[in-house]
């Protein structure tokens, strides 16, 4: 059945031509000529996709679009904003009333085509998805860079590789160490995929670029080449690739690097569970607190994020766990014991510690907490 497309426009020739061209490329085509037909019109013939001129003399395309989102028959259907408008802010108000893309006038009939094909894409495969069924997806944050997160994210995942099927993913871009530590730094999984436009990012392509490790976990993997970093990543894409990878497997980690991003703010209200991981000084502690408060404000429920106390030294002038529980209102999940050489040798191998030395104190205390998470999830 051909996909229905509504295009608004208060223009006639404008609206005719923008219809005719759509015609050609055999969508069914809807028109409105004002801000309440179009809101009718979305009702009554639910479309795929909606097209909508800004300056329209009754209501104008941002409050269309506003009372689209808002109404919950008409919320998910994606929105090109279509308008002789081209400041930059213009642009951002449509994104804040919830456009999903944006074309100024005059399009070129080729942009026009392939825009409304990419985003018709993007929500066919968003649909296809929803339908599957959901694994469970477990984010790792450093409360401050290099206080052994990636290492945390590693063992944690091989541990539970030896009994399921894991998919560990790298958003750390161009800073990509999971890959050096397990023997595999040339992988560029993620970046190859957040370098497509949404519609390209498909489970196949996911799957494609994932690697398996020897102890059998599977890893999207970042790389350490600067590059990736100038990578202009759009939330969007992450957050398709994460639920891809839903799909392929029973459990998913992800890296989230250090501190809270655009892009790890909008991750984190998306998935299941997150570890934060501190360490037992003062500075950590504190930038940990401000985290712990953010997350609370994005609603993010304090039974959904297991802190994890690391001590990467041996040093008696460390702050006691029960004073890092007290000044982070937050009950230690999991503490790691130091273990320099351990961790070292391990990344020199190319395995992780679970699998280095699996019966180290450090690997024991890795595995149980990979056991808790195991448990903690509904099956
Ligand atoms: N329990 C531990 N004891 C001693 N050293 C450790 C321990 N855990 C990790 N390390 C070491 O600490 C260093 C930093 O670890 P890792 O790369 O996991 O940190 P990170 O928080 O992910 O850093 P980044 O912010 O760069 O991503 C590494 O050299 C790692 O081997
Ligand atoms: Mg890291």
């Amino acid at each position: 059945m051909a996909e229905r497309i509504l295009i608004v426009d208060d223009d006639v020739d404008s609206l005719k031509l923008i219809a005719l061209m759509l015609q050609r490329q055999g969508y069914d085509i809807v028109v409105a000529k004002s801000g309440q037909q179009a809101l009718d019109r979305a009702h009554a013939d639910n479309p795929n996709l909606i097209i909508l001129d800004v300056m329209m003399p009754d209501m104008d395309g941002y409050e269309v679009c506003r009372r689209l989102r808002r109404d919950p028959s008409t919320q998910a259907i994606p929105i090109i904003m279509f308008t002789a408008k081209t400041m930059v802010d213009d642009k951002v108000a449509g994104f804040e009333a919830g456009a999903d893309d944006y074309l100024t006038k005059p399009t070129h009939p080729a942009e026009l085509a392939s825009r409304v094909k990419a985003i018709l894409a993007r929500s066919a495969a968003q649909r296809q998805v929803t339908a599957a069924p959901q694994a469970k997806v477990l984010g790792f944050l450093g409360a401050k860079g290099g206080v052994g997160t990636s290492t945390l994210a590693v063992n944690v995942g091989a541990a539970l590789a030896k009994n399921e099927q894991v998919v560990l993913a790298d958003l750390r871009l161009g800073q990509g160490t999971i890959g050096l530590s397990l023997g595999m730094g040339r992988a560029t999984g993620m970046a190859n995929l957040l370098s497509r436009p949404a519609s390209d990012i498909t489970p196949r392509a996911v799957e494609n670029e994932l690697v398996t490790h020897k102890t059998g976990l599977h890893l999207l993997l970042s790389s350490v080449r600067p590059k990736e970093t100038l990578l202009n990543v759009a939330p969007d894409s992450a957050s398709l690739i994460l639920r891809h990878l839903r799909s392929i497997s029973n459990l998913v980690l992800v890296d989230l690097g250090a501190g809270l991003t655009r892009l790890t703010t909008r991750i984190l209200q998306e998935i299941d569970d997150v570890a934060l991981a501190v360490e037992p000084n003062r500075i950590t502690l504190t930038m940990a607190r401000e985290i712990l408060q953010e997350m609370g404000q994005l609603s993010i429920p304090a039974s959904r994020i297991s802190l994890v106390l690391i001590n990467r030294a041996q040093s008696s002038l460390q702050i006691p766990w029960q004073e890092a529980e007290q000044m982070l209102g937050h009950e230690i999940t999991a503490i790691i014991s130091p273990a320099p050489e351990l961790a070292f040798q391990a990344a020199e191998s190319g395995f992780p510690i679970v699998a280095f030395q699996p019966n180290s104190i450090v690997a024991n205390q890795f595995s149980k907490l990979a056991e808790e998470i195991a448990e903690r999830r509904p099956v």
